[in-house]
């Protein structure tokens, strides 16, 4: 969490953006929301779910009776796949571009209209259930940004067949775990895709993965592979039994394919995310409520007008912020978005605005880190293009601070642009906390308000309303559609670490501190749990200890998040080596070379996004009496400040050695 005097410069923040007279009067959601969806929530959201096509409407908006486990729509029956593309079709929208896809080599583009698409889909909805997916089996997606991810992920969707996405970025290993946790039968890979200029590759993973799983009793039968590089498939080849090319059997598949309506609460996806133990939480979404949050966030936050609008979310589709505002909102409201492969600098740091030019992009939605990247690199590279298209311009994944904010404004959005900052998590599904772009008065740096229909509050450890002005504890204080219904076989652990700490209240404790200003506006101000947030992704710190830990020259590891200006958080970690090893150390002078080697061992055990920015070799660490790490002195290391109140340490001479080491180490 930001200190005091962070915390009071922000507050202190008295700039304000009205919306644009404009975009106001033509606004889809005006203020009056706000007061209808108060004066009857369960009403606002069912008049939500009619955005909708039902196969049989719901005989209950929501069933709250058995907390924490709700059931949405009860009674109702629907689609995802059907709603996200086949109703546009039917409706005469078939030759509306869907996706206009841009592969990161230049010039290598697809545009997929609805109509595509729903040929697509129904294709790969055949040949998964040739390959034995049945309504109910799980499908795990390893895959870069390419349309076909879209596709299969709607397809499972339309067998009734929950997948499972997991970031291409992760390793082997952390594939293998998220299989075996919720028994995956069927994978979706590619060779690989293109990352930085050069193709990287997949398929070996998702090999090494699949042996892994069979260990821990989950025999993966089948691999459906796309040819996206056309790399070499490294040393595991091919499996004749179990391997399939996507362009063999999807091609040649029907493009005709009945779709069968599900129950409103069956099971649509499991996303992987980090909590405060070392085992990756699976959040299971169902169909009804999340469809209807996502469609109803996405039209009313971005302001979408699916006739007109060209909208595009950077984030990768491993991540719930591409399930829900790249594939499932977007695709529900018949937008027409692009997806794009690559990273923000292939081949030039302009791509991504050269992108916005060409396409007319007019909403806009990606992370703090990239905005405060894009500062770094200069205002030149947006500079060279026509970014005039851009009306709404969104934030996500971490709090953005008013410089990332005001810059994002001024540059891209040609300084009227509106920004939405939007707080949400995987848990959420849908967009929570969020300005409306043509009713607030945005503030630099706050996410303002909870949206209509959601009801969230800033409450004192013992649950208590904070009055204007004071910081606490983020909660949700009623369910909203999108909510997670559970963590896949694990409902102990979704009570315990949700619903726990306010039972009494029946709140949902989003592990956010957040803090109210005199009008009552909040301020996001990042976890208060074992939890960090580097470059708006979600990592453990206790899944990296455990990765460092499970090294065989490592003893002990404690790791931080150190505040870092461009990735928000960054991952610093302290480690005690095994006597063995020490001794080696010393004579590598320093250990360089160990800490290189932990780096990878912690890339390979999680994926290079977890790889820690600086190692420190230490002696001991510090602990209180009862043997519990304190994270807090390790972080005013971290963080070259000078070390906090030592008192309650058990031997308080171990941070002045800690200190010694200060400054070795990557
Ligand atoms: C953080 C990403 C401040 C927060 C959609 C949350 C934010 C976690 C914001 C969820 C924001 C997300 N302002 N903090 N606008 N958006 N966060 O599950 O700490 O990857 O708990 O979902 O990101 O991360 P997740």
């Amino acid at each position: 969490m930001p200190d005091s005097e962070t915390l009071s410069n922000l507050m202190s923040e008295n700039r304000r953006f009205e919306p644009p007279a404009e975009l106001a009067a033509d606004a889809n959601v005006k203020a009056e929301a706000y007061d209808r969806a108060a004066a009857d929530r369960l009403a606002f959201w069912a008049e939500a779910a009619e955005r909708l096509d039902w196969g049989q409407k719901w005989d209950e908006v929501l069933d709250w009776s058995d907390p924490p486990f709700a059931k949405w729509f009860v009674g109702g029956t629907l689609n995802a796949a059907v709603n996200c593309v086949d109703r546009h079709v039917a409706a005469g929208d078939g030759d509306k571009v869907a996706l206009h896809w841009v592969g990161e080599p230049e010039g290598d583009t697809r545009d997929l209209t609805y109509a595509d698409l729903k040929d697509e889909v129904c294709r790969a909805a055949n040949a998964l259930t040739e390959l034995g997916v049945r309504k109910g089996d799980r499908v795990a997606i390893y895959m870069p940004m390419i349309p076909e991810t879209v596709v299969a992920m709607l397809a499972c969707a339309r067998l009734g067949a929950p997948h499972t996405v997991v970031f291409g970025g992760f390793s082997a290993d952390a594939l293998a775990t998220r299989i075996a946790d919720c028994q995956a039968k069927v994978v979706v890979t590619a060779d690989g895709g293109y990352r930085r200029g050069n193709p990287s590759a997949l398929k070996p993973a998702v090999d090494e993965a699949c042996e892994k799983a069979a260990e821990n009793g989950q025999t993966v039968e089948k691999v459906l592979v796309v040819r996206r590089t056309g790399q070499d498939l490294g040393e595991s080849g091919w499996d004749d039994d179990r391997d399939v090319w996507w362009h063999d059997v999807v091609a040649s598949a029907s493009s005709e394919h009945e779709a069968e309506q599900h129950d409103s609460e069956h099971p649509l996806y499991v996303m992987y995310t980090s909590g405060t133990t070392g085992k990756p939480k699976g959040i299971l979404h169902t169909t009804g409520g999340y469809l209807t949050g996502t469609a109803y966030t996405h039209w009313s936050v971005f302001d979408l007008k699916p006739g007109t609008d060209v909208y595009w979310c950077t984030a990768d589709v491993g991540w719930v912020t591409g399930h829900s505002y790249l594939v499932y909102g977007p695709l529900a409201n018949g937008a027409t978005q692009v997806m794009y492969e690559g990273t923000p600098d292939s081949p030039h740091k302009g791509r991504w605005w050269e992108i916005v030019e060409k396409y007319g992009v007019t909403i806009f939605y990606t992370a703090p880190t990239a905005i405060r990247t894009f500062m770094k690199w200069g205002d030149e590279h947006p500079g060279k293009f026509d970014l005039s298209s851009i009306r709404v311009l969104g934030s996500v994944g971490e709090p953005i601070n008013p410089e990332a904010y005001i810059w994002y404004r001024e540059t891209i959005g040609a300084g009227k642009v509106p920004v939405v900052d939007t707080w949400w998590q995987t848990e959420t599904g849908q967009i929570m906390i969020s300005p409306l772009p043509g009713v607030t008065a945005g503030k630099p740096g706050s996410a303002m308000k909870a949206l209509p229909g959601v009801s969230a509050d800033v409450v004192t450890e013992a649950g208590e309303s904070v009055p204007n002005g004071s910081g606490g504890y983020l909660v949700l204080t009623e369910p909203w559609p999108a909510m997670l219904r559970t963590l896949w076989g694990d409902d102990e652990r979704f009570k315990e670490t949700y619903w726990a700490k306010y039972a009494e209240q029946g709140f949902y404790f989003a592990g956010d501190g957040a803090k109210k200003d005199d009008d009552g506006d909040l301020w996001m101000l990042g976890r208060v749990d074992d939890v960090m947030n580097v470059s708006g992704h979600r990592l453990s710190t206790t899944e990296i200890e455990s990765a460092l830990v499970s090294h065989p020259k490592v003893a002990e590891a404690a790791v931080v998040g150190a505040t870092d200006d461009m990735t928000g958080q960054a991952v610093v970690a302290f480690v005690i080596l095994r006597e063995s090893a020490v001794e080696e150390a010393d004579e590598e002078g320093e250990g360089e070379e160990l800490v290189q080697e932990l780096r990878q061992h912690v890339a390979k055990e999680i994926g290079a996004i977890a790889k820690p920015r600086q190692i420190m070799i230490v002696p001991e660490l510090p602990k209180t009496r009862s043997g519990k790490i304190m994270r807090r002195l390790l972080r005013d290391v971290a963080e070259h400040r000078e070390v906090g109140d030592v008192t309650t340490l058990a031997d308080s001479t171990v941070m002045d050695l800690i200190k010694q080491k200060e400054g070795t180490g990557a």
